[in-house]
């Protein structure tokens, strides 16, 4: 009997260890093999832009660029021969439109439409797109997209900034699942705009994310400087935008995300902070916050840990993923517990839209939570979380736009409707 045990065991460890090498090769391949990728951008500050592509050969490469389409006046060549390039304009002006070409000998380039815009001291509008969980190719990836450019009537420049709540390519998030669901279908946005991608869990599966993508560690794009790829902020105009990362960083109050976070806010000086990450704090859209289980407690650590944070600082507004529905509170504070345990003493004003704060900077001014997780998947749910009175089982994605007192958030859903909009409006009436 013994030795049965024993040769039972024995087969169970050999059979752990052999899928623990299978998996290991896996996300190794998945994560380091190589694909030819056009050209994109990385790493917007108000002086410079990097530019990334891949080539089927080894070569060096160059871009020209200038300040209108017919005056690529300047030209930047590559020091050394590579198949993955990277390249950064410095010397840029702040909040100019640039026009660019990339020239690379081995890879037909699409050069269409190549045009990018520096980060702004001041604008006085702005408008952002965000999609959530939009990793799926396929009629209801494009749709929503189609809607964007409809509202925008088909002119690029009337966007200013394209942020991804995470998820962004399925299931895994592989060098090559990046190339099919991302880089293909939004090939017009990657020319156009520093993808701002919060990382998603089915991007932490693999390590391809933090190779494709470049993010600010040292206040490059404004902010306190992180000295972490995985948590930063970027400051455009009105806004002060700070991407945490849900899945693969500590979430303790003590944590370097959390530590940074309270040195970057208490920092800011801009009218509007919007904080992004994948795992929303609240939510009954398919992920449920009232569970300790669900996707490993992440829902509870991001309330507990962060929204203290939110409410100390008065963020405005905070947007995840995750669920693939659509969901959205009132003005609120101080929740950290279960959905039971949600009262009136929660909402700060209790209306639908048209929300007020002060300008001044207060404690307790209150925060509104939305997710958007539905940009090409839509999960049936109860969508009965008490704080998120306003949550539609519908696919879409969210216009945000901002002047320097208000900030307009709009569910822009796959039909082209505005299925839930509100406004807030900073006044400098001491409240
Ligand atoms: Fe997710």
């Amino acid at each position: 009997m013994k030795k049965i045990i024993k040769k039972v065991l024995l087969g169970l460890v050999f059979l752990i260890a052999i899928y623990g090498v299978g998996r290991f090769i896996d996300v190794s391949y998945g994560s380091l093999q190589f694909v030819k990728r056009q050209p994109y951008l990385v790493s917007q500050t108000q002086t410079s832009m990097a530019i990334k592509w891949q080539t089927p050969k080894s070569e060096v490469g160059k871009v020209l660029y200038g300040l209108s389409p017919d005056t690529l006046i300047n030209v930047l060549n590559e020091s050394e021969t590579s198949k993955k390039h990277f390249l950064t304009l410095g010397k840029l002006n702040e909040c100019t439109q640039y026009y660019y070409k990339v020239i690379s000998p081995s890879l037909i380039i699409d050069n269409n439409g190549r045009h990018f815009r520096t980060l702004c001291k001041e604008k006085q509008t702005q408008r952002l797109w965000v999609i959530g969980d939009s990793g799926k190719v396929g009629a209801n990836q494009r749709e929503v997209y189609a809607q964007l450019y409809k509202y925008i009537k088909n002119d690029y420049k009337e966007l200013d900034m394209w942020l991804l709540l995470g998820d962004n390519a399925y299931p895994s998030g592989t060098q090559k699942q990046f190339n099919k669901k991302l880089f293909k279908p939004f090939k017009e946005l990657v020319k156009r705009y520093t993808p701002w991608a919060v990382a998603g869990n089915h991007d932490a599966r693999r390590w391809a994310f933090y190779d494709i993508f470049d993010f600010p560690t040292n206040a490059e794009a404004g902010g306190v400087a992180s000295l972490h790829e995985e948590f930063y902020s970027v400051e455009d105009a009105n806004l002060h935008l700070i991407v945490l990362d849900s899945e693969t960083i500590s979430r303790a109050k003590d944590g370097d995300m959390a530590e940074w976070l309270r040195r970057d806010l208490r920092a800011n000086k801009k009218p509007w902070v919007i904080v992004a990450f994948h795992t929303p704090p609240y939510s009954d859209g398919g992920h449920k916050s009232d569970s300790y289980w669900d996707s490993r407690g992440r829902l509870m650590d991001m309330r507990e840990t962060f929204v203290p944070i939110f409410d100390e600082f008065g963020v405005d507004l905070v947007l995840s993923g995750h669920s693939h529905g659509y969901e959205r509170s009132k003005l609120i504070i101080n929740h950290l517990g279960k959905s039971d345990t949600f009262t009136q003493n929660n909402i700060l004003q209790d209306r639908k839209t048209n929300y007020i704060k002060s300008a001044i900077k207060k404690k307790n001014s209150g925060t509104i939570y939305q997710v958007c997780g539905s940009s090409a998947k839509l999960d049936g749910a109860t969508y009965n979380h008490p704080a998120l009175p306003y949550s539609l089982e519908e696919m879409g994605s969210l216009i945000i736009e901002l002047t320097p007192t208000t900030l307009t958030s709009k569910f822009l859903n796959i039909n082209g409707k505005i299925a839930d909009e509100f406004t807030i409006t900073k006044t400098i009436r001491k409240k």
